[in-house]
């Protein structure tokens, strides 16, 4: 089915059996709670596997001089080197491919060094310990090459993006209505650069089955991943198998596959067994993809009613070289406040590092760190409670696209979080509410982030006993995608959860585009969905029963006076039907995000300018909730996630080397315990039939979307110090 019209009222809507919205346990919960849910590291099914280990280059830009393995080969263990000079032939890396994630990504092809920490030998050893000290055996010297490293130094050399990439609008005047403006803000704000911090490193195991390749790896999307390996590697498409079952996180860093697929399955061909590679934390820095520090200049005019007339959004960041991402960081300011003129700009540098790329809400997490604070900042110069300005800015269409909204009630959340939160209790002067050495802020941001829909396949199979086995090349990045398709599934044909199987993570089902863009739930569940409708109408078919009458329920099927049991039905070898969902036009002709307000509550050291968090809700409009436990904990993240960039998160680089400095979790600081109070998580009831047939909109990256910025504004509440270079460290607020 295409989504070209609105969906109609469906046996979700009815839910006669309230698996919909129901507060199910993970049914992974039990496997991941007892460590048997293998990740890819650890699957057995191939046989004991040889381990590789990756060398990184330690310099910046240049090419390898001399490599010398003698001394590696001859360790105990050892049973294989790769440098370029004797790596098998791969594709060259091209820009041309379906998509990014799909560009053949060749590892050792040649001597040049892109990047810091680009792979430049590869070793495998029968054990880890062996393989990890041969890799410190490899002797590499280097020519360094001119490089350019800093954003900060190379404004003057800024490029615009392609195109096709959209990297600019303008509406109206923008220049002349914000000179015109009453109250005018213009103010510059920076964000670091972010890294993915998943919990399960990257990992790969990868065998030859004959003359296909079968790689178990931790990654997002399998299709992609499949047409990388296999361009890569100059094979069909059809031999090469991914597999990616339980996953411990992505976030956007395992959009792609990395070295270790490749050079894991290059030397499983070379050597005829198993090879398996994990990537240190200190590697993963370097060796995957990390957030774009960015630049971030705001100016917003207004009336002194604090009726926006001008929004104007430039973001400056940086693409790898060799690569043509952005971080999108003023898009969302297309779309989020009304004003007649407008003018959003997204310019590049390029540099020399690793591959830049998306991270948890690409665009919106750091977009709106910026855009909410200068939000704030003109609230503050027109004495208007910031509540109120965004009241006051609310649009009755997109305002750059022209078209409705399918669904927002930004109005909604703001107005219930307020209420909830006893805003009305907030001074408006900055630094005038005190507790012994503590003053005391309050602060809030609106949050939105793009809703999408791709396209995606299903294959279900009712089976002789009555359970119904549905199939699709999804990944469960540990979000819980497993638990909502069993939920759609047990409601479509009314059944219990234990009746339900759902098998993901293997590129052999059919194709889905995988997690990432918040896309995952709606395009998997849908293609489900459509699945289950269409076993729906062969089972009443064969049933006699007209199947707009048809009752699912208790393993039946009922209507028209007749009843059937399932397993009856299925009892010759099963009933088989394939689903599919395509995005259609419904994509063009609303206008698609989802919405929020988050508010924050923070304590600062009067003294040495710690900061506390004291409190921090959340209330979001994000389409139909498939399952309330799994929604929040996914919100839940994202404002924790928030917080780290408020007040934590920064990988430093060393800006002559072109090198994370603090390439660790002990010093790359994310949010811990201590630093997170009770959170708050709402949802307001919201039905989109506009999005796709469940109704549902994405929230793995809602949360995240603006809670920095909550969490900035009430340190400007609480102290009247206006960081606006984030992380907002103590040293900046003193
Ligand atoms: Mo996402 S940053 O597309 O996992």
């Amino acid at each position: 089915m295409d989504m070209n019209q609105p969906a109609p009222p469906n046996a979700l809507d009815e839910n006669a059996h309230g698996w919909i919205g129901k507060d199910l346990d993970r049914v992974d919960g039990r496997l991941k709670a007892t460590g048997t849910a293998p990740y890819a590291y650890e699957v057995k099914e191939a046989g004991p596997a040889a381990y590789g280990w990756i060398v990184e280059a330690t310099i910046g830009k240049g090419r390898v001089r001399e490599v010398d393995t003698g001394e590696a080969e001859r360790m105990p263990g050892v049973l294989l080197v790769l440098t370029h000079r004797n790596a098998p032939q791969q594709a060259g890396f091209t820009l041309e491919a379906q998509d990014r994630f799909s560009r053949p990504w060749p590892e050792l092809d040649d001597d040049e060094v892109a990047y810091y920490g680009e792979p430049v030998a590869f070793v495998v050893a029968e054990m880890l310990e062996q393989a990890r000290a041969a890799a410190l055996a490899v002797r590499v010297t280097y020519e360094p090459a001119e490089a350019a490293f800093d954003l900060h130094a190379q404004l003057d050399a800024l490029e615009k993006p392609d195109d096709e990439g959209k990297p600019d609008s303008a509406l109206g005047d923008f220049d002349t209505a914000f000179a015109a403006a009453d109250v005018r803000i213009d103010a510059t704000y920076t964000t670091p650069f972010h890294i993915h911090a998943q919990m399960e490193p990257h990992a790969a195991l990868a065998w030859w089955e004959d003359e296909r390749l079968v790689v178990h790896c931790s990654t997002q999307m399998l299709e992609s991943a499949q047409r990388r390996v296999a361009a890569t590697l100059q094979l069909p498409l059809e031999k090469v198998r991914m597999v990616s079952r339980y996953i411990g996180g992505g976030f956007g860093g395992k959009l792609p596959v990395w070295s270790d697929v490749v050079l894991s399955a290059l030397a499983a061909r070379e050597l005829q067994r198993p090879v398996k590679t994990a990537m240190t934390r200190q590697q993963m820095f370097h060796l995957t993809s990390h957030r774009t520090a960015t630049i971030q200049r705001l100016r917003l005019g207004a009336g002194r009613d604090g009726v926006l007339q001008a929004i104007g959004h430039e973001a400056y960041s940086h693409s790898a070289r060799f690569d043509d991402f952005f971080e999108t960081a003023a898009n969302q300011t297309r779309s989020l406040y009304a004003a007649p003129h407008r003018m959003t700009r997204h310019r590049v540098a390029r540099l020399d590092l690793p591959l830049a790329d998306s991270c948890r809400a690409p665009g919106e997490a750091v977009g709106m760190l910026a855009l909410e604070c200068a939000m704030d900042e003109l609230a503050h110069a027109l004495g208007l409670d910031p509540v109120e300005l965004r009241l006051r800015n609310e649009p009755k269409e997109d305002p750059e696209k022209h078209v409705p909204y399918s669904t927002r009630q930004l109005v909604q959340c703001l107005r219930e979080g307020a209420r909830r939160f006893g805003w009305d209790r907030r001074n408006p002067q900055p630094g005038a509410v005190r507790e012994g050495r503590w003053r005391i802020g309050l602060g809030m941001c609106a949050t939105t982030r793009s809703n999408m829909l791709r396209e995606g396949k299903c294959h279900v199979r009712l089976d002789e006993s009555g359970t119904l086995h549905a199939r699709m090349a999804m990944t469960d990045i540990g979000t819980g995608t497993y638990t909502v398709l069993t939920q759609i599934a047990a409601e479509m044909l009314g059944l219990p959860p234990e009746r339900v199987r759902i098998a993901l993570g293997d590129s052999d089902f059919p194709p889905t585009p995988g997690s990432g863009g918040s896309f995952g739930a709606a395009t998997s569940g849908s293609a489900l969905y459509d699945a289950c409708e269409k076993l729906r109408a062969k089972l009443a078919h064969s049933a006699g029963i007209d199947p707009a009458q048809a009752r699912f329920g208790d393993g039946r099927i009922t209507g028209g006076g007749k009843t059937a049991t399932l397993a009856v039905l299925a009892r010759d070898g099963g009933v088989e039907a394939d689903g599919e969902i395509e995005p259609g036009e419904m994509a063009q002709k609303y206008s698609h995000q989802a919405y929020g307000a988050q508010f924050a509550e923070v304590a600062v050291d009067g003294d040495s300018g710690e900061v506390r968090l004291r409190r921090l809700l959340g209330v979001f409009a994000a389409g139909r909730i498939l399952n309330p436990k799994t929604a929040r904990s996914q919100v839940l993240g994202g404002m924790v996630w928030g917080v780290g960039n408020a007040l934590h998160e920064e990988a430093v680089l060393d800006t002559r080397h072109g090198f994370f400095a603090n390439h660790d979790l002990a010093e790359y600081h994310v949010a811990a315990h201590a630093d997170i109070p009770e959170i708050e998580v709402v949802f307001l009831p919201e039905i989109d039939d506009k999005a796709n047939p469940l109704k549902i909109k994405g929230i793995g990256e809602l949360g995240i979307c603006g809670a920095g910025a909550a969490v900035a504004n009430a340190i400007f509440n609480a102290t009247g110090v206006r960081v606006r270079d984030y992380p907002i460290t103590l040293d900046k607020i003193l």
